[in-house]
């Protein structure tokens, strides 16, 4: 994994420890987010997410449309941000182009968490944000909050509380269903529009117990394990850029209206 040096648009290493900090004073909201999540993530209830959502049959807009409507959301599940959704994808974006990164990853900064959308086409946040695992298989007691997993009753069925489950060793994270959520949704929008790094950060950036914990390694193949270190490249400048000074849009915009043009359709299906 390359050195992230903390730059000006990043938190500064000391203080990088008061981020995703579970234990931190009014958190209770975050754990009944993940006490829902753990709960209702099953195996079926994945494979029945996956045959609504990717059918794409929501609304079309084109993608800044999609951002801005984004934008009255606020997600439940992070506990370090209380930004607009744009700004902490301005905020991400930026911090990767300060850097001096490749425009497609400084696109993928900016449009990594768009598949948000989920939320206000009426999905719960339960079922879009949040950390992601895998279903099918057993819980890695790695994944934040496991002692909620005992009420998901895939927990007490033979077919999946196995440590492969319904995979066979070394299967590949693309034969592996994950807790559906908004990585899901966005890489299945985007797969043919960004290079194949940029697709890991987005389809893996919140799946923590892989990228960080290490955990279930007996599923990944060789392609997996060549591209885990783009998506813990990417993942510091999603957390670490949260910083609460505003960025300014409108300086911004033109900026990012052309490189969605360049990558991105006109108009997206969702
Ligand atoms: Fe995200
Ligand atoms: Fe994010």
């Amino acid at each position: 994994m390359t050195d992230l040096s903390p730059t000006p648009l990043m938190a500064q290493a000391a203080d990088r420890a008061a981020y995703r900090d579970y234990a931190q004073p009014g958190i209770d909201r975050v754990r009944e987010f993940y006490r829902a999540n753990h709960q209702h993530q099953t195996y079926d209830f994945v494979l029945a997410k996956k045959a609504k959502w990717l059918q794409f049959q929501q609304r079309e807009m084109s993608p800044w449309d999609a951002l801005d409507y984004l934008n009255t959301l606020v997600d439940e599940s992070d506990p370090d941000i209380h930004l607009p959704q744009i700004s902490h994808l301005l905020q991400t974006a930026e911090a990767i182009r300060a850097d001096g990164h490749p425009d497609w990853f400084v696109l993928t900064g900016f449009v990594h968490d768009l598949g948000k959308v989920l939320c206000l086409f009426g999905e719960p946040q339960w079922a879009v944000v949040g950390d992601t695992f895998p279903v099918g298989c057993r819980h890695s007691d790695r994944i934040v909050y496991p002692e909620f997993f005992a009420a998901n009753p895939d927990s007490a069925d033979p077919r999946y509380n196995t440590e492969q489950g319904v995979y066979q060793p070394h299967c590949g994270l693309d034969r592996v269903h994950m807790s559906w959520g908004h990585d899901e949704y966005l890489y299945h929008l985007l797969k043919d529009c960004l290079p194949q790094a940029g697709l890991y950060m987005i389809r893996y950036h919140s799946f923590y117990p892989w990228h960080r914990e290490g955990q279930y390694r007996h599923l990944t193949d060789a392609q997996d394990e060549a591209y885990l270190p783009w998506v813990q490249k990417f993942n510091p400048y999603d957390l670490y850029s949260k910083n609460p000074r505003p960025p300014v849009l409108a300086e911004l915009k033109p900026y990012y209206e052309d490189l969605m043009a360049k990558y991105l359709p006109a108009t997206l299906r969702l």
